[in-house]
């Protein structure tokens, strides 16, 4: 797939093999909205030309999003329908990207046990309590996992905060910070399939959009500093992630071998 934004900023995305000889349209370079194959120069400004058809897609402000009618499978919706997220004039966000050896399922079961972020991330969780789960949900509760848990700032300083993690969609884990600093601040985990490896193995893509937000009134100079913050934030979530990931390629190891204990 390919994907560039034409002159006006709009997110246009396609087939990413050039309609004449098959060359990766992702190489070659963009110019004023224009794309052109570095082959012999074919240009494509985002409508259909030549057999090439360009696929629906969305840039929700945080997140591009591409709709793959024949990979889905599934009946799309005519656009994403994101999460809440905090105002973006009143947050400071960052997205982390990552891949699996492993099919979503196995991305959003990570997700959904909390319970395992203080013993797998010492470096980053302390006393975690999972208060409610959705076995224990009355009808009229929300559908998820309430947590508290302390996150750790800097040496011995930790920051408590109650989390609830809940999971809109089929491939989608968020976690919103309810109380304590940070109250309102999202974290929207995305599993996107990806087709098999060399090996067969399936393959998972990871996409993380961190929205934080705080009602400090120093969180401005947060907001001013977003450019030098963003590396950080993603840096913190890639850590997470190279832990997650293993137990995420794990489960999904454990599963098709016929021992995932459930
Ligand atoms: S392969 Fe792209 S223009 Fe020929």
């Amino acid at each position: 797939m390919v994907a560039w934004r034409d002159a006006g900023g709009r997110l246009i995305a396609g087939p990413g093999a050039c309609p004449h000889l098959g060359a990766p349209l992702a190489q070659g370079p963009v110019r004023c909205g224009i794309l052109r194959c570095r082959w012999h120069g074919l240009a494509l400004d985002g409508a259909p030309f030549a057999g090439w058809e360009p696929f629906p897609a969305h840039d929700d402000g945080l997140l591009a999003w591409v709709r793959l009618d024949e990979a889905g499978g599934e009946r799309p919706l005519a656009q994403p329908v994101p999460p809440d997220r905090p105002r973006p004039a009143g947050a400071v966000a960052a997205v982390y990207t990552g891949t699996g050896r492993c099919e979503p399922e196995d991305v959003v079961a990570n997700r959904l046990d909390p319970w395992h972020g203080a013993w797998f991330h010492p470096y980053s969780f302390v006393d975690l309590t999972v208060l409610n789960s959705p076995a224990e949900h009355g009808a009229e509760r929300p559908d998820g996992l309430t947590v508290q848990v302390s996150f750790k700032v800097a040496g011995r300083a930790v920051v408590p905060v109650t989390a609830l993690f809940t999971a809109p969609g089929p491939r989608t884990v968020v976690m919103r910070i309810l109380e304590g600093e940070g109250q309102g601040s999202v974290v929207e985990t995305h599993a996107t399939p990806l087709g098999p490896d060399d090996l067969g193995r399936p393959r998972t893509a990871v996409i993380e959009a961190i929205v934080a937000t705080s009602r400090r009134p120093g969180f401005a100079l947060a907001r001013a500093a977003a450019p030098a913050l963003r590396p950080l934030m993603r840096a913190a979530a890639g850590r997470l992630w190279r832990d997650d990931l293993a137990y995420a390629e794990r489960r999904w190891q454990l599963r098709t071998s016929g021992r995932h204990p459930g």
